[in-house]
């Protein structure tokens, strides 16, 4: 019965992501969000990402340095306010990567990798991952894993190893095997994961294929139209003239379902960076080390490695699925924009039931935006399976199974594909 019920589930699948190539659920047959893969020795692509056949696995936290005590993809204590590295802790210290080191969009798992909380190389996988940003950041359980699922399984890993990079196509040591598989662009990957109008990376299109490497001129623009102050205020009208940029700039700008991550990953900002040593206030100091970002003389901003700062200490209570929920809520009312993306000079908007209707967001409460992520999760086809390999039904049942519906159903979430 239930390898039937998976069977079906998976006919249906197949069915319904035939006319969209990476934006599943979405019900508008006449609109393309393009994938533009990277691939070759285009940016993001396999030929030029870095290589260092020292794969070195990060050390895991000890009785004397115990963080959150978070290993082997457990739930850890979620209790913050701890120094990060710890005073002695010489594994996790900041060390720049070197030219065969992987790095990629997201800050906060760059800071990790330069402190050997996950892989230095770039190459981590699940375990790392859930263990890491709940050691380092005090991120709560529910939100790691889901994270850490969304990107290996659905977006941009291999769903056997469990492997992923955080930033270009590393295909040969993600892959179980390449040939099966196809290629695995890692986190880099367009309209996966990474989307358009990020804060401080450029757009898939505009930047010519670089969607990773940090901009300066965009850290510049955050920091003049926050003031400085990185607050949820200051972050809602940024992302809001991103939006507005990419829009009327982006030709194949797309702000489908995932745009709500970016909202989410905004509020990493002012939610897990601030340090305690500094009332929990983000500041210009403490975001610039993050984002690696550093004033040159005629004030520009240029780029150095991404670091934890001097005496920080991470958030008190864990961050939650909730807690996001809440903050894209937040963030998304004050400048509520339109979901759908740009098709031959025109704005199309999109649907993905019950939560954007028309391409307006129908969501109106926390739980709501937990419930969109959700579903989003429980929709893409894991990019393990887009070679010439046919998912087979244990492989879709695994993803079910490891997305895990209870923090979710929890929350009041219908549950769109595992019944
Ligand atoms: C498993 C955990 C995580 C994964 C898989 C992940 C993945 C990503 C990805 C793919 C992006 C690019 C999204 C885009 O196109 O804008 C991103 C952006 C971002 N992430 Fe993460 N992330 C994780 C955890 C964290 C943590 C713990 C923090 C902070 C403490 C963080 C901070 C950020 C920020 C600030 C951005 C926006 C960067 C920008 O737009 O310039 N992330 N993340
Ligand atoms: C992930 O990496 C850790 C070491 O950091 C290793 O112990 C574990 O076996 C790896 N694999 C999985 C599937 O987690
Ligand atoms: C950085 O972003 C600005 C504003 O979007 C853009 O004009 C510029 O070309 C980008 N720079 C690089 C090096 O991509
Ligand atoms: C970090 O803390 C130490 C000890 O309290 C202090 O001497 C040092 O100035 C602090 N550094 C920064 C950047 O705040
Ligand atoms: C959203 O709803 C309004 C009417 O309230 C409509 O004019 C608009 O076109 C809709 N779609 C988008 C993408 O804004």
């Amino acid at each position: 019965m239930k390898t039937l019920a998976v069977l079906c589930l998976f006919a249906e699948l197949a069915f319904s992501y035939s006319f969209v190539a990476s934006q599943p659920g979405i019900k508008n047959t006449h609109f393309l969000a393009r994938r533009q893969q990277s691939g070759g020795a285009n940016p993001g692509g396999p030929l030029n990402c870095p290589f260092n056949p020292d794969h070195i696995f990060p050390t895991p936290v000890t009785d004397q340095f115990p963080y959150n005590s978070a290993k082997g993809g457990k739930p850890g204590k979620g209790i913050g306010g701890y120094l990060v590295p710890a005073i002695g802790d010489e594994a996790h210290k900041f060390i720049a990567p070197t030219d065969r080191d992987i790095r990629g969009p997201c800050p906060g798992l760059n800071a990790a990798a330069n402190h050997g909380f996950i892989a230095r190389d770039g190459i981590t996988n699940y375990t790392e991952l859930v263990d890491a940003v709940q050691n380092v950041y005090n991120m709560g359980y529910d939100l790691a894993n889901f994270l850490a699922v969304f990107s290996i399984f659905i977006a941009d890993g291999d769903l056997v190893t469990k492997k992923l990079s955080i930033g270009c196509d590393a295909t040969t040591r993600t892959s179980f095997n390449p040939v099966l598989t196809g290629s695995q662009p890692g986190l880099v990957g367009h309209n996966k994961f990474e989307a358009d109008s990020s804060l401080t990376r450029n757009d898939f299109f505009l930047g010519k294929g670089d969607n990773f490497n940090f901009n300066g001129t965009l850290f510049g623009m955050m920091t003049k139209t926050t003031g400085g102050t990185f607050d949820l205020e200051g972050l809602a009208k940024f992302r809001y003239e991103r939006y507005v940029q990419s829009r009327r700039d982006n030709p194949n700008f797309f702000f489908g379902p995932l745009g709500v991550f970016t909202h989410g990953a905004a509020s990493f900002v002012y939610e897990l960076f601030p340090s305690g040593t500094e009332g929990y206030v983000p500041n210009l100091q403490n975001t610039a080390a993050f984002f690696g970002a550093q004033q040159e003389a005629d004030g520009t901003w240029s780029h150095i490695p991404e670091r934890i700062p001097e005496n920080w200490t991470t958030r008190q209570k864990p961050y939650s699925l909730l807690d996001v929920g809440g903050q894209i809520f937040s963030m998304y009312s004050k400048y509520p924009v339109g979901f759908g993306g740009n098709v031959n000079g025109k704005f199309i908007g999109l649907d993905f039931p019950p939560y954007i209707q028309g391409g307006n967001l129908t969501a109106a409460k926390p739980s709501d935006y937990a419930c969109l992520l959700y579903q989003l999760v429980a929709g893409p086809i894991p990019s393990s399976l887009n070679g010439i390999i046919t998912p087979t039904v244990t492989a879709l049942q695994f993803v079910l199974t490891a997305i895990g519906g209870e923090s979710f159903t929890n929350l009041g979430c219908p549950i769109p594909l595992t019944k």
